[in-house]
């Protein structure tokens, strides 16, 4: 009897080794052909145990190992790693149509039937909403100088609040987050908000809570089947992302639907056109725009807008107090060219390249968003020889194009002077890309621009950035979907007229 237990004990764990060589073989056996080079890792995990974080920095390290293009399993899932700018360019601007896909999945949509506006949808829905928030951008004189009075009196108003605090460290995140964010609201509403207003400390609570929500690699993207376990939301906290959303949504709609918004009168506010595009399609069944649409619009353009300019500046701001020298450089030649009682404008760029230079420096070294957002290519395709099969999961490592030693020669070192030329004169490479490139490249970019030279030329004008005892602020970041400084206090000081 003890021996027929036994053999039936042994025969169950027979059973077991045996399924689990067939898994093996399943897993190593299923990888499709000719993939660019790279591992399926472990059973179940994939090659997650082995990536180090950041992950940006985990990919960069692989190049040595699988070259500029390589695959990954991460979870079950196939991930498409374009390690480089050549591989970025080859995928993202010469199949540009085929890339231009999303992932769906948990971190951002609760169910597949989801429309989501801008950022995180594909196909004909997202392709009429770009384009709308493209044109509208220009319509409102975005990187043209009908915007530029909007803007440079947000800045009044951020040059007053940094007078309050002047030659006292301050933590800076929410005076930024604040007046950065005012800019979109603008666009979108036609309305700005006084920095201690209800509606603004709300939305910057929520856009913080998202942000910090959001991991880069999630672990419901790779496991999505764990967000139908019950009560797995304790460990992927999913759902805390689908709250940041809906709370974004809920404050939008309040905007939305404010009666009382008080409108700047010389231009139409992307809500107010967006409203005038769903009356003229009214009765077209075929119509995309819709209320939904548009929260979804105004969700996406608060989300990516107000938090990459605003923390980009924040680290701007760390950088510029631990290089006074260069600080001191670019004051120099604002003072020259637009002087300290004049308010910049965004035709002085092509007269202060040292102060675009130290800017687009600012942004290649943070790289704030290092690894775009995830893409997916919509039908089988070729990429440098390798197929990459349809659906697949698509990371650009764009902080390793703006940090490869072998485009930079010495990516670590903050030095503007590598975007001027031997004539004096600006030189932006083509493999600079925090932005990303493609059909999928940042929509706001021409905002972005605009805001970074609006506000460094007046804070530089009329601020000096210190560091009180001369020691340098850490450059820690958190680092999520975007790369957030985690030390924010910086000094500030009005210069002197001299
Ligand atoms: C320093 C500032 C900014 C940086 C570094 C930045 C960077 C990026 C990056 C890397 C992407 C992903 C591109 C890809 O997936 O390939 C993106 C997407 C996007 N950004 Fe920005 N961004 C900035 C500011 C803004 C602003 C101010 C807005 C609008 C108000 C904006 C709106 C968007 C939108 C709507 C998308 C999604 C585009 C799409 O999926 O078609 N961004 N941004």
């Amino acid at each position: 009897m003890a021996l027929e237990e036994l053999f039936i004990s042994l025969g169950f764990y027979i059973w077991i080794i045996i399924f689990s060589i067939i898994g093996l073989l399943y897993w190593y056996l299923n990888v499709p052909p000719n993939l660019p080079p790279g591992s399926a890792g472990l059973p179940i995990v994939g090659y997650l145990p082995y990536i180090s974080s950041p992950p940006y920095k985990g990919f960069s390290s692989l190049e040595k190992k699988f070259g500029p293009i390589f695959h990954l399993y991460l979870g079950n899932r196939l991930v498409i790693v374009l390690n480089d700018y050549v591989a970025i360019k080859e995928a993202f601007i010469k199949q540009a149509d085929v890339f231009a896909g999303r992932i769906r999945d948990a971190n951002f949509v609760r169910n597949d039937s989801e429309r989501h506006g801008v950022v995180n949808d594909d196909g004909e829905y997202w392709k009429q909403h770009r384009r709308f928030v493209l044109h509208n951008l220009r319509d409102n004189g975005v990187g043209k100088l009908t915007f530029e009075p909007l803007l440079l009196n947000e800045i009044r108003h951020f040059l007053a609040e940094l007078k309050k605090h002047s030659g006292k460290p301050t933590p800076m995140k929410d005076i930024l987050y604040c007046s950065l964010s005012n800019n979109v609201h603008l666009l979108v509403t036609g309305n700005r908000y006084d920095y201690e207003h209800p509606t603004i400390q709300r939305m910057i609570r929520a856009l913080h809570n998202f942000s910090e929500h959001g991991q880069p690699l999630a672990f419901h993207t790779f496991f999505p089947w764990i967000s139908k376990i019950p009560g797995s939301n304790r460990i992927t906290k999913h759902e805390l992302r689908w709250q940041d959303m809906d709370e974004i949504i809920s404050i939008a709609n309040g905007i939305v639907t404010d009666n009382n918004r008080d409108r700047q009168a010389q231009y139409e506010c992307l809500v107010d056109a967006y409203i005038d595009e769903m009356k003229s399609n009214e009765g077209n069944l075929k119509s995309i725009f819709s209320k939904n649409g548009l929260l979804h619009v105004c969700r996406d353009l608060m989300t990516a807008g107000a938090e990459t300019s605003s923390r980009t500046m924040l680290w701007g701001m760390i950088y510029l107090t631990n290089h006074p020298e260069v600080q001191k450089k670019a004051q120099k030649e604002i003072d020259a060219v637009i002087g300290r009682d004049r308010e910049p404008s965004y035709n002085d760029r092509s007269q202060t390249p040292y102060t675009v230079a130290m800017i687009t420096e600012i942004h290649r070294i943070v790289s704030l968003v290092p690894m775009a957002l995830p893409h997916r290519n919509m039908k089988e395709i070729k990429v440098l020889g390798y197929t990459i099969p349809k659906d697949t999961m698509i990371i650009a490592n764009l902080w390793h194009a703006n940090n490869d030693p072998k485009l930079w020669g010495d990516p670590e070192n903050f030095r503007p002077e590598r975007f001027i030329g031997s004539d004096g004169r600006l030189v932006i490479p083509e493999y600079f890309v925090p932005f990303s490139i493609g059909k999928r490249a940042c929509a706001g970019e021409p905002l972005a621009r605009m805001e970074l030279y609006l506000y460094f030329t007046s804070l530089l004008q009329h601020f000096d950035i210190i560091s009180l005892d001369g020691a340098k602020l850490p450059l820690d970041g958190s680092e999520k979907v975007t790369r957030s400084p985690i030390f924010d206090v910086i000094c500030v000081r009005e210069r002197s007229t001299e």
